[in-house]
């Protein structure tokens, strides 16, 4: 530097200061220059200490000069700080901006267990047809699960239920048939209000047997009408056109005669299937045998009545082309995504 550039009152050197004020990268350049070119320290403070030794004249003109550059170097290490503050504010934002034209991240949403979707497409139908749901305890006593039912203990059909037992008078349910035995001793207490009677009962099940179409727990949706003119007439009507109005279709129904301890006559129902070209058991019903209705403190001389019983997989399994009904229970998201 040139003894002129060093004068702090020199173009020269206020070219220079205002070139490294405009270079100062952060706010901590610019306090250091700060600092230098016009602190305590500075050269222009130093400048400053001599005018005692001036004459007025000249005191008059360094004053002014000095004023001047201070005032040129203040106001351009300010607009520097406020450019800086500005950038590092500028900056801040761009690297918070939201760009709200990004696909959102999605929350996926869980969807109804395809079996209680079919329990309630199945349930709508009787609902619509004036029918009440009622409900039971899964943990039942033999006397609702069996006795009651007209299955004593020394009856060849309680070996087909392979029954969980807790003990020898606690099982876990093995039909829903138990909640019609519930229910219509409920009924039996006030006749004049309760009856006629039209109930179903959706719910789990249990039995102790599982392969590709049988699983420990299952589902099964119970119906029961109770009146004082129930036939089997009215019982075929109701089961075509539920079965008609469930899959949308007119099937091919067929009524077989079968054989349960708790109706008389009883009957088997069958789909014909069109794919596999052969008859499908979808359902077991009748009417309710006189000594069932006796069990509940029902006068079957006056009442009868009819009742049905359905598993509800198996509706699953023929609405939606289900072959393997553990698929229902593995909780494979890969599957049940398949019905949200
Ligand atoms: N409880 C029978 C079962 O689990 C199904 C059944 C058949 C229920 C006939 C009924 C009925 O109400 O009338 O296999």
């Amino acid at each position: 530097m040139s003894s002129e550039s060093q004068n702090p009152l020199s173009d020269a050197f206020v070219a220079s200061a205002l070139a490294q004020i405009n270079e100062a990268s952060d706010e901590s350049a610019l306090q250091q220059l700060k600092v230098n070119l016009i602190g305590k320290k500075s050269e222009l403070a130093q400048l400053s200490k001599t005018m005692g030794s001036l004459g007025a004249d000249e005191k008059k003109q360094l004053g002014q000069s000095l004023h001047e550059v201070r005032t040129q170097l203040g106001s351009a290490l300010d607009a520097r700080s406020a450019l800086l503050k500005q950038e590092k504010l500028n900056a801040k934002l761009a690297s918070e901006t939201i760009d709200v034209t990004l696909q959102p991240r999605g929350r996926k949403l869980g969807g109804v267990h395809p079996v209680t979707q079919i329990q309630e497409r199945m349930s709508e139908f009787f609902i619509r047809a004036g029918f009440e749901v009622a409900n039971g305890p899964e943990v039942e006593s033999e006397f609702y699960n069996f006795e009651a039912l007209n299955i004593p203990s020394h009856h060849p059909a309680r070996a087909m239920h392979d029954t969980f037992y807790f003990d020898s008078e606690y099982l876990l349910r093995t039909h829903t048939s138990s909640v019609q035995i519930r229910a219509m001793q409920q009924a039996a207490k006030n006749p004049e209000n309760s009856l006629p009677l039209k109930i179903i009962c959706p719910g789990r099940v249990y039995r102790c047997d599982s392969d590709q179409t049988h699983s420990p727990m299952f589902h099964q949706l119970e119906g029961l009408v109770v009146t004082e003119s129930a036939n089997f007439a009215q019982l075929k009507s109701l089961i075509q056109s539920f079965l008609s109005e469930f899959f949308g279709r007119k099937l091919d129904v067929r009524f077989r005669p079968s054989y349960f301890p708790f109706t008389e006559p009883s009957a088997e129902v069958d789909l014909f299937s069109e794919e596999s070209d052969r008859w499908l058991e979808v359902l077991g019903c009748g009417m309710v045998h006189p000594k069932v209705l006796e069990n509940c403190g029902i006068d079957p001389s006056v009442y009868t009545g009819y009742a049905f019983g359905m598993g509800i997989e198996r509706f699953a399994m023929l609405y939606y082309g289900v072959t393997d009904l553990r698929l229902f229970f593995q909780n494979d998201l890969r599957f049940l995504n398949q019905f949200a």
